[in-house]
């Protein structure tokens, strides 16, 4: 066990154990060209996660400068996935119900290209999305929502509630994770969250993260990954009560969790869940130490994979250039020269290479005429949009997943 003397963001007790990943680039910066400037300079940092013992967090213990994982180059846009935006028409649809359309409005933080508030913008809700990086609020902008460019922090809070008041609804999808500052987000959302308002968060879970041993979840833009009891420990501090809970298969394992100002009845899903992650240890180094193991096995099975393959001229490609597959591909040194090229269909991806692996994305549309021998499912979590998708499409190739293990299907 590697001892560390930093102290954990959420609690301020000393990180228990370290999982040293070595040098890693920031996941979303994909490189637009391969050349030797461009190599000699790619930003690498020295990645590290640790564990609180205190209050079950997970997280990055030296989390790069936020102004390099969030610009004007960030590289996901959310509505890539038929699937995702049906998960949050169904958010938005039950979020509508509490809001008063005349009155109320909704905040949405890290609101990406709008894949979540257009249904609020199609429908004339009154809305705000906030994100960091130029780009994907332009789109947002472009898809008729109401967008800010700004880290959202206490200053941005006090901004908005000046011009905007209280909002009913806060909602953070996939982005409260993305945050170093996580004290400062609880305060801007105390000084904005109205009396009787609803926080909802949706992230990672803690406790898929360690069940499936998902090496990948962790990368610079995930600098968190939180539990109930993380959460709780965070927002009581600042006033705020965790009161319910849901759970999804979404990115691996989500959870969905529901906050208020006021003391409103604790729901039996969300005492299921306490009891659940007491059970599972969470609280215990032993549980970090072995998703440590889980994490080595799974990176060695896929390495030892594809140099077999390659030494027997298999052609080896992937699916979805991840932000997450960059931690697997650059922890289990698999890079351009075992990989062929990763298949993509977000626009912004296509053409660029993977930061640290330099392997080229090429458009998915040409998946099924290059044909690959295996395909690695990079995106393993949206699997059987893809995986439909491409049979459709009459693809051929035996597909590669390896979380939890390494398991192969044949399509063909
Ligand atoms: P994510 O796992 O972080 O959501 O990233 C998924 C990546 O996979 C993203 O770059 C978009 C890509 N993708 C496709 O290329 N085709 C698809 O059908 C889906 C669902 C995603
Ligand atoms: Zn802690």
């Amino acid at each position: 066990m590697n001892k560390s003397d930093c102290l954990c963001r959420v609690c301020s007790s000393t990180i228990s154990d370290i999982f040293d990943f070595g040098n890693m680039p920031i996941a979303n910066n994909l490189m637009p060209v391969i050349n030797d400037t461009y190599t000699k300079n790619e930003y690498k940092y020295n990645m590290k996660i640790g564990v609180c013992i205190n209050c079950s967090s997970l997280q990055i213990v030296n989390v790069p400068e936020k102004e390099l994982m969030f610009n004007n180059q960030y590289a996901y846009f959310a509505s890539q996935s038929e699937f995702m935006k049906s998960h949050f028409e169904k958010l938005g649809n039950k979020v509508m119900q509490l809001m008063d359309k005349e009155k109320d409005y909704i905040l949405e933080i890290g609101s990406n290209d709008g894949i979540f508030l257009k249904y609020f913008a199609d429908k004339q809700y009154k809305h705000l999305g906030v994100d960091a990086s130029e780009n994907v609020v332009e789109t947002a902008k472009k898809n008729g929502v109401n967008a800010l460019c700004s880290f959202f922090d206490e200053e941005t809070s006090i901004e908005i509630n000046n011009k905007y008041g209280k909002a009913k609804i806060i909602v953070i999808t996939n982005t409260m994770h993305h945050i170093e500052n996580c004290q400062e987000v609880a305060k801007g959302i105390n000084n904005i969250l109205a009396e009787d308002g609803t926080l909802i968060i949706e992230d990672p879970y803690l406790l898929d993260m360690y069940k499936i041993g998902s090496i990948e979840q962790v990368y610079a833009e995930h600098n968190f990954i939180w539990s109930l009891h993380s959460y709780k420990t965070l927002f009581e501090k600042h006033s705020i009560k965790l009161f319910d809970v849901e759970h999804f298969d979404t990115h691996g394992g989500s959870m969905r969790y529901y906050f208020s100002k006021q003391n409103l009845n604790k729901t039996s899903t969300m005492q299921e869940y306490i009891n659940l992650e007491l059970n599972n240890k969470i609280f215990d180094i032993n549980t970090f130490i072995k998703f440590q193991e889980n994490c080595i096995n799974i990176s060695k099975e896929l390495y030892n994979f594809v140099v077999s393959k390659s030494k027997e001229g298999k052609i080896i490609a992937g699916y979805g250039a991840t932000a997450k597959s960059a931690t697997t591909l650059n922890y289990s040194n698999i890079d351009k020269n075992l990989i062929s090229c990763i298949y993509d269909s977000t626009p912004f991806k296509i053409g660029k290479y993977t930061p640290g692996t330099h392997i080229e994305i090429k458009d998915a549309k040409l998946f099924t005429k290059d044909s690959p021998d295996y395909t690695i499912l990079f995106a393993w979590n949206h699997k059987k949009e893809i995986i439909e998708k491409e049979k459709n499409n009459k693809s051929k190739t035996i597909w590669v997943e390896y979380i939890p293990k390494l398991k192969l299907t044949y399509e063909n």
